[in-house]
């Protein structure tokens, strides 16, 4: 029986990732939940899971969980217990389903713990990725890809990596796939956050929209799989169903399909390195549009143009990148700045900000910081 803390429960991989353990009660038991103040969506997931501890970094939402929580269930609050649970002697595997940079500090605790990390929150390798990584090998700490290209990527990589020539990956575009540049600057949030094929928080939504999801996701790979993103590429397809391609010298291509359903990844990471039931229909090519591919248009996806640009400056480039995002993000949602004005604000953002080496956790978050009143400060001066 392996103990899952699920960090992020309430959220789109959270509630996933308790639909797979559910399938499979002799081999994995929800040890932790956690969400940031959504209490009373946490007490149904504990009023479900019955698991030791319920995390709520909001203290106001925490007690007012601890006065419904079922019998049996702890609740702890505040972003420390969040770490805490993330390197618990009992947590076995920890699902890394936080949402942006808050995410971070409780994948570092489980990566130095030596913990298995089934990682959906990606900007915890934007921001420190080579931090992380070192973590992970120090402590014998597996990091699991969850993202479903990385997923894909990392399931077509067990066939080795000799003579690997580049990876390439998939991206649907988004809702505005077909709308021309000059449309964009008018589309509202609740345009951005409709993703035609996949179901996801807001802000990863919105990322697939502007396609800094996959600039960030290119990043996430070149920690992950260490390569130069010289070596990783992006193509459209729109049908979602190919999730990514692994590329040979010998000419071979392997790539992984499948449903865009996120409980495929997640099953894997869970059961590495063998397959369960993950509860996705099994795909029927013949069902199936014909599928397509091209090259993204990268003056309309500026935001993917600019993770490339950070990864090439290399350093803090990309937590700037990442924090800079995640601000202007916020102010979209709250139709505080135009769709448009994302990706200058990052743009900005990136240009005045100086590169440097970041070689410790406590630098990694201070240009997180940093970045985010810049970005804050462009954002105010737009008004
Ligand atoms: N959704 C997908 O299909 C998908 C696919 C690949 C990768 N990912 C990645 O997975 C991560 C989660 O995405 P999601 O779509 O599941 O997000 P989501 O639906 O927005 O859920 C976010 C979760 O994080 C919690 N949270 C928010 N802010 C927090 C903070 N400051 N401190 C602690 N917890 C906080 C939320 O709690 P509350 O409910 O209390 O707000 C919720 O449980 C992201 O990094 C995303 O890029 C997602």
């Amino acid at each position: 029986m392996k103990n899952i803390a699920i960090l992020g429960a309430t959220g789109s991989i959270g509630l996933n990732t308790l639909d797979v353990i559910a399938r499979h009660p002799d081999e994995y038991s929800a040890f932790a939940v956690s969400a940031h103040s959504n209490w009373k969506s946490l007490n149904e997931l504990c009023k479900k899971h019955m698991p030791k501890y319920a995390i709520l970094v909001d203290e106001e939402a925490a007690n007012n969980l601890r006065k419904l929580a079922p019998k049996g269930v702890e609740v702890l609050s505040g972003e420390n217990a969040l770490d805490d649970i993330a390197s618990h002697v009992q947590t076995d595997f920890v699902m890394a389903a936080i949402v942006g940079g808050a995410g971070m500090s409780s994948t570092f605790s489980a990566a130095m713990a030596g913990k298995r990390i089934m990682l959906a929150n990606k900007e915890s390798l934007v921001l420190g990725g080579a931090l992380l990584m070192n973590a992970a090998n120090k402590s014998g700490a597996e990091i699991i890809p969850v993202d479903s290209e990385h997923s894909a990527i990392f399931q077509c990589l067990q066939a080795g990596k000799e003579g690997l020539n580049k990876i390439q990956l998939t991206a649907s575009g988004g809702p505005f796939l077909n709308m021309p540049f000059v449309s964009l600057s008018k589309v509202t949030p609740e345009e951005a956050c409709n993703h035609p094929n996949w179901k996801m928080g807001q802000k990863i939504s919105v990322d697939s929209a502007t396609m800094m999801n996959k600039g960030l996701e290119v990043i996430e790979a070149s920690f992950l799989f260490n390569l130069p993103a010289t070596h990783i590429e992006v193509i459209v397809h729109p049908q979602s169903i190919v999730h990514s391609c692994v590329y040979y010298d010998d000419g071979s291509v392997l790539s992984q399909m499948g449903l865009p359903d996120m409980r495929s990844a997640i099953s894997y990471a869970l059961s590495f390195p063998g397959r369960q039931l993950s509860g996705v229909e099994v795909l029927d090519l013949t069902k199936q549009p014909p599928l397509e591919f091209f090259p993204p248009d990268m003056k309309k996806y500026k935001c993917l143009e600019l993770a490339y640009q950070a990864i090439k400056q290399g350093g803090n480039a990309p937590g700037t990148l990442n924090a800079a995002n995640e601000v202007a993000v916020d102010a979209f949602l709250k139709n505080k700045i135009s769709f448009l004005d994302i990706s200058k604000i990052i743009e900005k953002t990136l240009n005045e900000t100086p590169t440097q080496n970041l070689d410790t956790l406590p630098s990694v978050v201070e240009n997180d910081q940093l970045s985010r009143q810049l970005a804050l400060s462009l954002i105010s001066k737009n008004d």
